[in-house]
């Protein structure tokens, strides 16, 4: 269906340029260093974005801005809130497996450095915006081929990284960021994860098998005026960069993000710290909304000399985080590796200590007004 017009056209953007002085076009352009237009016909207005320090590039990216967000009118609450899970408008599941959505890989770039440890990749498909979907939810991808018994490989979940209308604003793509899984086995030899090395080898024009949208756990809050701390390891950072799209480099009339954002991503080396010239603009453009620490784990150490992970980093802002905990309208999101949820409530037991509370016993408080949202693996 899809009818690829022009193809491959390698550019080189120099870093940090920006086309027409908005701010989404900036960022995705400084994290797509050698850009891989392929026009596809519903996608004519990438040529536009991508070429033009003009007035159409302009309309281009605005257009985005018009698009519908969520509905937020609701004052927060101490005990009945509005449960996010039950907003209407959310899809789940449009695509099951049996019958899943065909997207094309628009385009594909690493995002880690080369002497990084491990490949992650930002990843764009088409949609034709027949995947509708919300921040914070996840797609499954169907990688291509057969497994060791003959049958056709299962669905991976990938955690979305756009906002919903997307990283070009038209509603018609969903991105992902994903990590090249390699380990050596017992036996010595190299296994490459299926669904991950599928997703990282494609290339601008490919086609992947999609499922869902799912997941209701990592929906934002409505109330634009909330305070939002988002706790990443690696890829986990996906669904915070679909957040924090939204809130730093959209127009809604709907959703005007008027609280505070603080972003704590953990990663190993310096060079794999993802999206990090976008996320430095936010900050930039919106010092008194945003916060960003990182925790660069094989760099840097406390100053017991500790690996500094997510949670190390953390525990700097110890009191003020517990005293943001204390808020009604705190909202605390965890995504990435399975070990950072202990080490993270390490901390969290000694501060809710300090002040005569369990912290396991808050935390299931927490989570029943949706204020404490995980999704590890
Ligand atoms: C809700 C959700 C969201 C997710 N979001 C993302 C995301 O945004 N980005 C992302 O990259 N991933 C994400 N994942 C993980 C993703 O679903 C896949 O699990 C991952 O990409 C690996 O899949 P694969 O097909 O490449 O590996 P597979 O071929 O499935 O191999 C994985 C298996 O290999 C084995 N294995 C893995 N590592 C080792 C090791 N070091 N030593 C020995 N055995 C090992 C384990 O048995 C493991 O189950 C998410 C998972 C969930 C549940
Ligand atoms: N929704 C989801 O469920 C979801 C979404 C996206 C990604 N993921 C998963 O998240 C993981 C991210 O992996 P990645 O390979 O991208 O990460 P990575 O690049 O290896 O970075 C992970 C960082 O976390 C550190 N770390 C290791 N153990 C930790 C612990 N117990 N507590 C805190 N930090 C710890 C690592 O430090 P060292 O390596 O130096 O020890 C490293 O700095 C993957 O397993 C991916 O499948 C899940
Ligand atoms: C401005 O954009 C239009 C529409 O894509 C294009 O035809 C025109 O050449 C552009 N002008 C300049 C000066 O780049
Ligand atoms: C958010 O805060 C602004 C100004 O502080 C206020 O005018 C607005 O009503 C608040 N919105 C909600 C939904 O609470
Ligand atoms: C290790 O990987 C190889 C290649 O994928 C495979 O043939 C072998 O069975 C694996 N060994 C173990 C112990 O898993």
């Amino acid at each position: 269906m899809i009818k690829l017009v022009i193809s491959l056209l390698p550019l080189l953007i120099k870093h940090g340029c920006c086309c027409c002085g908005c701010y989404r076009c900036c960022s995705l352009i400084s994290i797509i260093k050698v850009v891989v237009v392929v026009v596809v016909s519903p996608h004519k207005n990438i040529l536009r974005w991508i070429f033009l320090n003009n007035k159409s590039t302009r309309e281009a990216c605005s257009y985005g801005g018009r698009v519908k967000a969520q509905v937020t009118t609701e004052v927060p609450v101490k005990v009945v809130k509005e449960s996010k899970k039950q907003e209407e408008g959310i899809v789940v599941n449009k695509f099951k497996p049996k019958d899943p959505y065909t997207g094309r890989c628009l385009l594909n770039t690493r995002i880690t450095g080369d002497d990084a440890p491990g490949e992650t990749w930002h990843i764009v498909f088409t949609t034709q915006g027949e995947v509708p979907y919300r921040e914070g939810q996840s797609i499954g991808v169907i990688p291509e081929g057969i497994d060791k018994n003959g049958k056709p490989h299962k669905l991976r979940l990938y955690s979305i990284a756009s906002s919903a209308i997307g990283d070009f604003g038209d509603s018609k793509t969903v991105s992902l960021c994903v990590k090249r899984l390699v380990y050596t086995n017992e036996s010595g030899e190299l296994v490459k994860g299926v669904c991950s090395n599928f997703l990282c080898d494609l290339k601008p024009g490919d086609e992947a098998k999609i499922t869902g949208p799912v997941g209701k756990e990592m929906l934002m809050p409505k109330d634009p005026n909330a305070t939002i701390i988002m706790l990443a390891t690696g890829t986990g950072i996906a669904p915070f960069r679909s957040f924090l799209w939204k809130m730093f480099f959209e127009e809604h009339e709907d959703y005007k993000f008027n609280g505070l954002a603080w972003l704590f991503l953990g990663v190993p080396t310096s060079s794999s710290l993802l999206y990090k010239e976008e996320f430095e603009k936010m900050k930039e453009k919106n010092p008194e909304n945003f916060r960003l620490d990182f925790a660069v784990s094989r760099e840097q150490t406390n100053d017991k000399g500790e690996k500094m992970y997510i949670q190390t980093r953390m525990a700097e802002y110890a009191q003020e985080l517990w005293e943001l905990l204390k808020k009604d309208n705190t909202f605390v999101y965890m995504c990435g590796l399975k070990g950072m949820e202990k080490g993270i409530d390490e901390i969290m037991v000694s501060l809710a200590a300090k002040d005569g509370i369990d912290w396991l016993e808050y935390k299931k408080q927490l989570k029943r007004s949706e204020q404490w949202n995980v999704e590890v693996y």
